[in-house]
């Protein structure tokens, strides 16, 4: 068998040496192209970043149009949720529970309920201090920490949630819910009359010029893989508290935007305005009855939105930055060309039942969710000697798989919440998993497309069965070899990706997905991607190591070790496990310290 090392570094050393042939960047043809497919392809080529030339943005940082991270709707009443020590009430459940199904009895949506809900979505988890210079993290990562993501509830009139119906604003840094528009009560009750008793919704929008601010055009990506993370954080919140959620993705982009109020100009006037990127369903689990009768439809009454919004609306945006530079036209392009235009009636139909077991109910094995939420970071930098074992390889591989064979709501969480049969994949570069060869690997997502998947890659790759490996894991050995160089040359030259235990590249059908179902698709194949990022998040917490996301690296590169050409399959996101080294010089401060209440 080839070496691994010797095959990716020619390759590599080849590609490094041909720079001057990979197609220099050009400014968009005149005719720029009209079908959306077109378009969202075009953004995708343009963005993507080669040895020899990064997407482009602005290169230095402009401080003096630094974007605020914290969006508020100034004239609006904010509601103070209330700040939960992790011993208060909803405890949490022990990690393992929230991925049974039935494990974790449902909560009553509550203030505190939604407090945690929150908490563990979206909320502030600590403040790092360097010098005078101070900044926060969340619950949710974001590329650069730039939190290009906002968050919104629309909830109903509930017994024992002393809150109007209404459309609400998450802020963060305060734990609150800034009051945006007062629904009746009753069209309220008639939207979410399809669903489980007590649905609420949970919106999710992008300021685009954050991300942008810093990344330039392939910010698009980068906010759409924040959205992904984002849903994953909800999806596993909700989890905790034995509620379950799923994706609103029937609605088109143009009902979001009125339910979510970021199509009111005059609110935004003076502000950067917010792209309407989704809205899922929540409800107490014990509710759900998933037979075909009982299905969950996937989207809202666009009729009755419309009336529930003609109301008196309160609060005008912030403005995040004072100045504003370049602005990159291709990101409003791709998010014009990926818009979802019309509704599609799709639903969620399963064929079993799930009730809740209090027996099963336990609080004192192992981590607290909770606390591996609280506690997740991304290791700057990894140590290069942790290794993990064999088992707890196969055990994150094993989170990671959706068990597409299922009907949505049968499927394991998180990747219930998604309507849609996986599109990713993932190329594995092992570098110290104990018990497994170094080396370059697959894990196919969805057995159905292992055949396409091996066609689209080089013949030379030798697709073994892992040895030991359980069934439920498609897990194939392309190649041996030490692929640490090969993985941090790809990651834009980050050490991250080859100091730790493993990494990975998150290949996506592409081109065919995009012709089959449409433009709206590009947005969903990085929310994907997103998901799975915050499943390996978790995954890497609880077992003792840590995780990175990487959202830059060499497209094409990537694409070339396995020989994938044209554009079926790309590579849309990478993620990096290993032990983490802490930099020193950062101190660490409680994520609520500046809230004296
Ligand atoms: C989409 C995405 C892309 C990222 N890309 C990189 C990357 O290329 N390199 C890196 O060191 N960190 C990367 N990160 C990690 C972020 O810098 C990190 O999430 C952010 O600083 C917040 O810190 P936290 O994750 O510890 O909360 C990425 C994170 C996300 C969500």
């Amino acid at each position: 068998m080839r070496l691994l090392s010797f095959l990716l570094l020619c390759r590599l050393g080849r590609t490094i040496t041909m720079a001057t042939e990979i197609p220099l960047y050009r400014e968009p043809a005149e005719t720029a192209p009209t079908d959306p497919i077109d378009r969202v392809i075009r953004y995708h080529v343009q963005t993507k970043h080669h040895f020899n030339r990064y997407a482009r943005s602005l290169g230095h940082l402009d401080w003096a149009s630094q974007p605020d991270p914290f969006r508020r709707f100034g004239g609006s009443e904010l509601i103070s949720l209330p700040l939960l020590k992790p011993d208060e009430e909803p405890l949490s459940p022990p990690y393992d529970a929230i991925y049974e199904r039935g494990a974790v009895v449902a909560k009553a949506v509550t203030l505190p309920a939604l407090s945690r809900f929150l908490e563990f979505s979206l909320a502030l988890s600590a403040w790092k201090k360097a010098g005078d210079m101070q900044w926060a993290l969340r619950s949710n990562p974001s590329s650069g920490n730039l939190h290009p993501t906002e968050g919104y509830l629309v909830l109903p009139q509930l017994d024992g949630l002393d809150l109007k119906a209404g459309l609400y604003h998450y802020a963060p840094k305060e734990h609150g819910l800034e009051f945006r528009a007062e629904f009746p009560a009753g069209q309220v009750a008639r939207l979410l009359a399809p669903f489980p008793q007590d649905s609420f919704l949970f919106g999710l929008t992008s300021v685009h010029w954050r991300e942008a601010w810093k990344y330039g055009e392939r910010a698009f990506r980068y906010c759409n893989h924040d959205v992904g993370h984002a849903i994953g954080t909800a999806r596993i919140a909700a989890a905790t508290l034995g509620w379950n959620m799923a994706l609103l993705d029937g609605m088109s982009q143009e009902t979001v935007a009125m339910l979510l109020g970021t199509d009111r100009t005059d609110d935004f006037a003076d502000a950067e305005p917010e792209h309407p990127d989704c809205l899922a369903v929540v409800w107490p689990l014990g509710e759900v009855k998933c037979d075909t009768e009982s299905a969950i439809p996937l989207l809202l009454d666009p009729e009755i939105s419309r009336k529930l919004v003609a109301t008196s609306w309160h609060g005008k945006a912030n403005r995040l930055s004072r100045e504003h530079g370049v602005h990159w036209d291709i990101i409003d392009e791709a998010a014009e060309a990926s818009w979802k235009l019309s509704d599609e009636r799709l639903s969620a139909a399963g064929s079993r039942a799930y009730a809740n077991d209090a027996s099963r109910e336990t609080y004192d094995a192992g981590s607290s969710a909770g606390q591996l939420i609280r506690q997740r970071r991304s290791a700057v930098s990894f140590d290069g000697k942790t290794s993990i074992t064999i088992a707890t390889f196969f055990r994150m591989l094993g989170r990671v798989m959706p068990s597409a064979e299922l009907s949505q709501p049968d499927r394991p969480m998180p990747w219930d919440v998604l309507p849609w049969k996986p599109a990713i994949h993932l190329l594995l570069f092992v570098h110290r998993v104990d018990g497994l060869t170094p080396g370059l690997y697959v894990l196919v997502r969805d057995r159905e497309k292992s055949p396409l998947l091996q066609q689209s890659m080089n013949e030379e790759l030798i697709w073994t069965p892992v040895p030991g490996c359980p069934d439920t894991l498609p897990l194939y050995w392309l190649l041996e070899g030490d692929a640490k160089k090969a993985a941090i040359q790809i990651s834009c030259h980050q050490d991250i990706a080859g100091d730790s235990a493993f990494s990975l590249g998150m290949i996506a059908e592409f081109e065919g997905r995009l012709r089959e179902g449409g433009a709206w698709w590009y947005p969903r194949l990085f929310w994907e991607a997103g998901l799975l990022g915050q499943v390996l998040y978790l995954e890497a917490e609880a077992a003792g190591v840590r995780g990175t996301g990487i959202g830059c690296f060499f497209d094409d590169p990537v694409h070339e070790i396995v020989g994938i050409k044209g554009r079926s399959f790309q590579s849309l996101y990478h993620f990096t496990v290993g032990g983490p080294v802490e930099d020193e010089r950062l101190m660490t401060l409680p994520a609520y310290h500046h809230l004296s209440r």
